[in-house]
């Protein structure tokens, strides 16, 4: 495959390849890791891996000086494969399976998170002696894809989880939040942070020392009407929270997954069938929220990917892009302008979809994952 011009996907011109398929440029997700990182100074970047568990994006964030946080002893695994130190990584899930707990710890893995008293008495058993942090739940400021709301607890309840843990051989050793995927709020950070820090004064009356503050993931990406520069104000807000209220010797570590890899990635899919309906104008496509865009359906259709076509007429017509089920679910966008004379075999192509796609993929009605090709700027 030949690398064609800075920003052009290469798949425009890549016929040959069947598609539903993810093209990811790893060179794109080196400018997302330097521009978070210039922007995140001191804090400790951990790869939410779940998002895209691809090993050469996994090795790439790893050799950008990433490390990974992990949710179950299968990511744990690939983790370790691409490079990464047991004791390097963070198991973030707050409720783990005892087996995996077991394995993380045999493996070498120090630090794993919790919310409650039950995950206290697996760790204690699985994985005695080890750091533990607890995840603290933030009065809810809407993200796009909602993930808050499942974990974390009020910060008394916390306090009192600590407290158990230590009890139990445990060393209760950090705090994590995490605001919501693609939160857009910066000052969901700030809130959060403000919040850990009274939770850190509590602790500290008690004589447990919070060595590590984990900030979470939730950093967003430019799907539509998403501005670039959201990421230099919400790092200016969490640096400027963090310098007010966090004291003393804590770690801060962040879990980006979405931010890292999304903007790398264009998925490429074939119009397989048209169809009007009640004076609406389909798009049936090879790929739809069952087999790569599922976030599609978990955010009722509020995520917009920027999305292009191969016909690339100027005059455009208003479509629904939908996917190749019998499950009405599957539609992916609606009211999507796009070339006005596009037919069965042309492409759509869905940008920003490098996070949360092939992750989540299932077979559904017999319809295959995407592949995923990865282009290289540097090996061309
Ligand atoms: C604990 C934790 N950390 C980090 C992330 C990554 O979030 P994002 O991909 O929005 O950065 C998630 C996502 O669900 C998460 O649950």
């Amino acid at each position: 495959m030949v690398y064609m011009e800075k920003n052009t996907p290469q798949c425009e011109s890549a016929h040959f390849i069947k598609t539903p398929y993810l093209e990811v440029r790893l060179d794109k997700i080196r400018d997302a890791y330097a521009r978070l990182s210039k922007n995140f100074i001191g804090i400790e970047i951990y790869y939410a891996m779940k998002c895209n568990p691809n090993p050469e994006i996994m090795r790439t964030v790893f050799e950008c000086g990433g490390q990974f946080e992990i949710s179950s002893a299968v990511e744990m695994k690939k983790a370790i494969l691409v490079g990464a130190e047991p004791k390097n990584i963070l198991f973030s899930n707050p409720v783990k399976t005892l087996d995996d707990i077991k394995s993380a710890h045999r493996a070498g893995v120090e630090c794993f998170a919790f919310d409650s008293y039950s995950e206290v008495d697996k760790l204690a058993e699985g994985a005695p002696g080890a750091k533990v942090y607890v995840r603290i739940s933030i009065p809810v400021r809407k993200s796009v894809v909602a993930s808050e709301g499942k974990f974390g607890v009020a910060i008394d309840y916390a306090r009192e989880l600590m407290h158990y843990a230590r009890k139990m051989g445990l060393k209760p050793y950090g705090i994590s939040f995490h605001v919501g995927s693609q939160m857009l709020d910066p000052e969901s950070w700030s809130y959060a942070i403000q919040h850990s820090a009274k939770l850190i004064s509590m602790l500290k009356r008690d004589h447990i020392h919070v060595e590590l503050l984990d900030i979470g993931g939730g950093f967003p990406v430019c799907y539509k009407d998403v501005s670039r520069d959201n990421i230099d104000k919400i790092s200016g807000k969490i640096i400027k929270a963090l310098t007010k209220y966090i004291h003393g010797d804590v770690r801060i570590v962040a879990e980006p997954g979405r931010y890292l890899v999304a903007d790398s990635g264009v998925m490429v899919s074939t119009i397989i069938g048209t169809a009007e309906r009640f004076g609406r104008k389909w798009l049936h496509l090879d790929v739809g929220a069952n087999n790569g865009l599922m976030e599609a359906v978990q955010t009722s259709n509020a995520l917009e990917y920027p999305v292009f076509d191969s016909k690339k007429s100027d005059e455009k017509d208003i479509f629904v892009l939908t996917g190749p089920t019998c499950d009405s679910q599957d539609t992916i966008m609606f009211d999507v302008p796009v070339s006005a004379d596009i037919q069965i075999g042309d492409k759509i192509y869905f940008e920003y979809a490098g996070a949360y796609t092939t992750a989540m993929s299932e077979n559904f009605n017999g319809f295959p994952s995407p592949k995923t090709y990865v282009v290289d700027k540097k090996k061309d």
